[in-house]
C-alpha cells in the first residue's frame, strides 16, 4: 500500500514495523477532534483565498460526512495509514477526491496533533472538573448529616483528640477544592492554539492563524512555531493535577478501608461499592476503595513516563513525543471513572455513629482538656501536662477512663479541679469549644458548610 508521504520512498516497510510504528490503535480517540481542528483549518484557508471557495466547501463537506460516519462508528481505521491523521486524509480523498489532498496545504502533522490534544484536553479537563464537583457535593451531603457525629482524631493513627465528622470529610471537600482549582488553572495553558506552526517553521502561505485559533475556541495562539509543536508542558501538567487528585481520593480511600474493617466498624459500603469473598462467606471488602487507590499508581506512571519521555528531546518535534498520548488517555479514564465511583460510594456508605460515639468515649482522648483546663487556671501548661499524665495513668491501673474517675482523684491530682471539670470532658463540649477559625468546633464547621454551599451554587 502506498504511503500519503511515500514520494520519496523505493520500498515499503514490512507490515510488523509499520505496526510498531503506528498510532491508530490509540489516537483515534482523536477522531473527533482531528475532525474538528481540519474544518477550521480549511475554513480559514478559504477565508484568506489559498483556496478557492468552491475548494473549500468541498472539503468541508466531505470533513462532515466523515464526522457523521465517524459517529456512526463506520470509519475503518488502517495501521497501514499510521495515525488518526493519515487515516483521515485517506478517506477524505477517497470520499471527495484530489482535492480532498488540498486540505493538508499549509499545515503539517505537527501542528494538527498538537492541536488535536490540545482540544482533546480542554474538553477532558472540563469533565474532570464537574466530576470533582460531584465528588465535593458528596461530601458536603454526608457532612451536613453529621455535623454533631463525633469521631476520634488522630495522629500516628493514635487516638489524639475527638473531631467532628462532618470536619474530617470536609477536610477532603477542600482537597479536592484545589485540585479543581488546578484543572482550572491549566485551562489557560490548554487552550491555547498551536495550529498554524506548520511542521516546525510556520509556512509560506499567508495564512491567519488568530482566525483559526478563534474559530476552535482557543484564547491565542503560540508566539513560537518551534514551540507549539514541541510543547507537552500542558499534558504533564494535567498529569500532575491528576496525580494529586487521585493522591487525594487514595488517601480517602485508605480511611474508608480502615473505617470498614472490623477494627474500626465506623461505616459500612453500600453492598454496591463492595465485593464478597469466592471462599469466605462473611466477607464484604471494600473493593471500589481499594482499587481507586491502587490506580492512583498508574496516573502517577503516566506523569513520570512523560517527563522521561520529554526531558532529552532536541527542539523541534521527534517521534518520540507519539509517546505521550497512551498515558494522558488512561489518566483521563482512570481519573474520572476514579471520581464517579467515588461520589457513589461516599453518597451510600452508611455511617455507624453510635461506634463512633463509643470509641471518642472509650479513650483519652479528653486528655488535653484537662491540661488546657489547669493551664487556664494559671497552672504553667508543662506542668498541668504532667499533672494530667499522672491521671492518666491511674485511670489506666483502675481500668477506666478521665471521665470515669472520682472527683476526689482529681482533686488529689490537683487542687485547682472543680465539679465543672466533669462536663469540660465529655467529648461535645471537647469539640464545641475548639471555634477558633478553621476548627472542629460546632460553629466553625457550619460557617466551613456554608462556604462549601456557596462554592458549589447551593442555596
Ligand atoms: N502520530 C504522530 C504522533 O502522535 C503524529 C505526528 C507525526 N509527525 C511526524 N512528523 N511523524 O506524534
Amino acid at each position: 500500500m502506498t504511503k500519503l508521504w511515500g514520494g520519496r520512498f523505493t520500498k515499503t516497510a514490512e507490515e510488523w514495523v509499520d505496526a510498531f510504528g503506528a498510532s491508530i490503535g490509540f489516537d483515534q480517540a482523536l477522531v473527533m477532534e482531528d475532525i474538528q481542528g481540519s474544518l477550521a483549518h480549511v475554513t480559514m484557508l478559504g477565508k484568506c483565498g489559498i483556496l478557492s471557495s468552491e475548494e473549500t466547501e468541498q472539503i468541508k463537506a466531505g470533513l462532515e460526512t466523515l464526522r457523521e460516519k465517524a459517529k456512526a462508528g463506520e470509519l475503518e481505521f488502517s495501521v497501514q495509514n499510521e495515525d488518526i491523521h493519515l487515516n483521515l486524509e485517506k478517506f477524505l480523498i477517497d470520499e471527495i477526491g484530489p482535492v480532498g489532498g488540498k486540505l493538508h496545504t499549509g499545515r503539517s502533522r505537527n501542528d494538527q496533533v498538537a492541536t488535536d490534544m490540545h482540544l482533546y484536553l480542554r474538553n477532558e479537563t472540563k469533565n474532570i472538573m464537574e466530576a470533582v464537583r460531584n465528588v465535593q457535593q458528596a461530601l458536603l451531603n454526608q457532612a451536613s448529616s453529621h455535623v454533631e457525629t463525633l469521631i476520634p482524631g488522630y495522629t500516628h493513627l493514635q487516638r489524639a483528640q475527638p473531631v467532628s465528622f462532618a470536619h474530617h470529610l470536609m477536610a477532603y471537600f477542600w482537597m479536592l477544592e484545589r485540585d479543581f482549582s488546578r484543572f482550572e488553572d491549566s485551562l489557560k495553558r490548554v487552550n491555547v492554539s498551536p495550529l498554524g506552526a506548520g511542521a516546525l517553521a510556520g509556512t509560506t502561505f499567508p495564512i491567519d492563524r488568530a482566525y483559526s485559533a478563534e474559530l476552535l475556541g482557543f484564547d491565542g495562539i503560540y508566539e513560537n512555531s518551534l514551540d507549539a509543536v514541541s510543547d507537552r508542558d500542558f499534558i504533564v501538567e494535567f498529569l500532575s493535577a491528576s496525580s494529586v487528585t487521585m493522591m487525594h481520593l487514595s488517601r480517602l480511600c485508605e480511611e474508608l478501608i480502615l473505617w470498614s474493617s472490623q477494627e474500626f466498624q465506623f461505616i459500612e459500603m453500600d453492598d454496591a461499592f463492595a465485593t464478597g469473598s469466592s471462599i469466605m462467606p462473611q466477607k464484604k471488602n471494600p473493593d471500589m476503595a481499594e482499587l481507586i487507590r491502587g490506580k492512583t499508581g498508574r496516573v502517577y506512571g503516566g506523569l513520570f513516563s512523560l517527563l522521561t519521555t520529554l526531558k532529552g528531546l532536541p527542539l523541534a518535534y521527534n517521534k518520540d513525543m507519539q509517546e505521550d498520548k497512551e498515558g494522558m488517555f488512561d489518566a483521563v479514564h482512570t481519573v474520572k471513572g476514579s471520581l464517579k465511583i467515588f461520589a457513589g460510594m461516599i453518597d451510600t456508605m452508611d455511617v455507624r455513629t453510635e461506634v463512633m460515639e463509643k470509641a471518642v468515649h472509650n479513650d483519652f482522648s479528653n486528655a488535653t482538656e484537662l491540661a488546657d483546663y489547669l493551664a487556664s487556671k494559671g497552672l504553667p501548661f508543662r506542668d498541668a501536662h504532667e499533672v494530667v499524665g499522672k491521671l492518666v495513668l491511674t485511670a489506666i491501673n483502675k481500668g477506666v477512663f478521665l471521665l470515669d474517675l472520682a472527683y476526689e482523684d482529681f482533686k488529689q491530682a490537683h487542687e485547682l479541679f472543680e465539679k465543672d471539670i466533669y462536663e469540660v470532658l465529655e467529648p461535645k463540649t471537647v469539640v464545641a469549644r475548639r471555634n477558633s477559625a478553621g476548627g472542629t468546633g460546632f460553629e466553625q464547621v457550619r460557617i466551613a458548610l456554608k462556604k462549601a454551599e456557596a462554592i458549589l451554587g447551593v442555596h
